[in-house]
């Protein structure tokens, strides 16, 4: 019989080449994988129970807060925050980082989330996926500020994504390589599908809405012109979903400024810098046009970034381009 490895053993497994670590890491990505068990089973029923639709608000973002992004925030925030393995939180459907409760005992690390990526696409039945981001606490105090979440993306210490398609899968990076598991339902474990992933050279897919067509500058229509003669086009409209398609099959997604957001659409610090780890881990790269994601310093929780990831020969024409004009 071949050897089953499930994520638990795996990461046991990786925390040994640390003979000095106390497994605080360890304990949070354990927290992590049990929090994406629990949203995943209420994402696979959410049709049969009254979970689909919005609650009638919008975020920060202005986005349409959907039932199930609040589900995943409560699950997150129960399952991190009196665990002791970190300091603070701070998540994409927030206004504010949030700290752990008086009472419980604060770890050294810091995590950032987007709890459910694509939730507009849940009430059609579309996968959809969580992003996560852990970096060591920085600042002084026990408590966690903002400076421990304003840190660039290249310190991050692990990052990863769960996502909810047809299987569920968790696909992480503790700076070692990329690793993806896939949950067996049956008995709630995820079990390795691939050790090491490497985004294929050569690129089959890109990916872009292009609804945004007229707002795009010259350069954009150019870039994306280029691919158009090249490459397939697959988009579904949901980062994880998208992300990991490429991952695996090679290519590039793109979410470029437009004129109506001219500082992008997506969030530096909840989809763009934990991808951005992943896929540099994976060999392949991630920009805002101009830079390495992994070497923005964010000013505010919240910020926006345009972003191109994927294939590394890809992104490199896109910088080469915006950079022309
Ligand atoms: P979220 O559901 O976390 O707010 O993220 C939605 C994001 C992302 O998943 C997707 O790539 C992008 O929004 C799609 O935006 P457009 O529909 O504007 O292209
Ligand atoms: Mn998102
Ligand atoms: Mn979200």
């Amino acid at each position: 019989m071949k050897d089953v490895m499930n994520l638990t053993r795996f990461i046991l497994e990786e925390q040994k080449a640390y003979p000095e670590a106390y497994g605080e890491l360890t304990n949070l990505l354990l927290d992590i994988i049990f929090a994406a068990k629990i949203i995943s089973r209420e994402v696979n029923k959410a049709g049969l129970i009254d979970i689909l639709g919005s609650i009638g608000k919008k975020n920060i973002h202005q986005d349409e807060v959907q039932k199930l992004d609040v589900y995943a925030q409560e699950v997150f925030e129960k399952i991190l925050l009196h665990t002791g393995h970190i300091s603070g939180l701070a998540s994409e459907e927030k206004d504010d980082i949030i700290p752990v409760p008086p009472g419980y005992h604060k770890g050294k690390y810091i995590l950032i989330f987007d709890p459910l990526d694509g939730s507009s696409n849940i009430n059609v039945n579309v996968s959809v996926g969580s992003i996560f981001a852990i970096y060591h606490k920085i600042s002084k105090g026990a408590d966690a500020d903002v400076s421990d979440f304003l840190q660039k993306g290249k310190n991050q210490v692990a990052a990863g994504y769960v996502i909810y398609g047809s299987s569920t899968m968790f696909v992480y990076t503790t700076g070692k390589g990329v690793h993806s598991f896939t949950l067996d339902p049956t008995i709630g474990e995820f079990i390795l599908t691939e050790k090491n992933i490497t985004i294929p050279k050569k690129s089959k897919y890109f990916s872009v809405n292009e609804g945004y067509y007229h707002l795009w500058d010259d350069a954009t229509k150019k870039i994306v012109s280029h691919f158009k003669g090249q490459y397939s086009g697959r988009h579904i409209g949901s980062l994880v979903a998208d992300f990991h398609r490429n991952l695996l099959t090679g290519g590039v997604h793109l979410n470029p400024p437009t004129s109506e957001r001219p500082e992008g659409k997506l969030r530096l610090l909840y989809e763009g810098a934990p991808l951005a780890l992943i896929i540099e881990q994976a060999g392949g790269s991630a920009s805002d046009g101009k830079q390495n994601v992994l070497d923005i310093k964010p000013t505010d929780i919240h910020q926006r970034t345009p972003l191109f990831i994927g294939s590394k020969n890809d992104v490199k024409m896109i910088e080469e381009t915006y950079a022309k004009k």
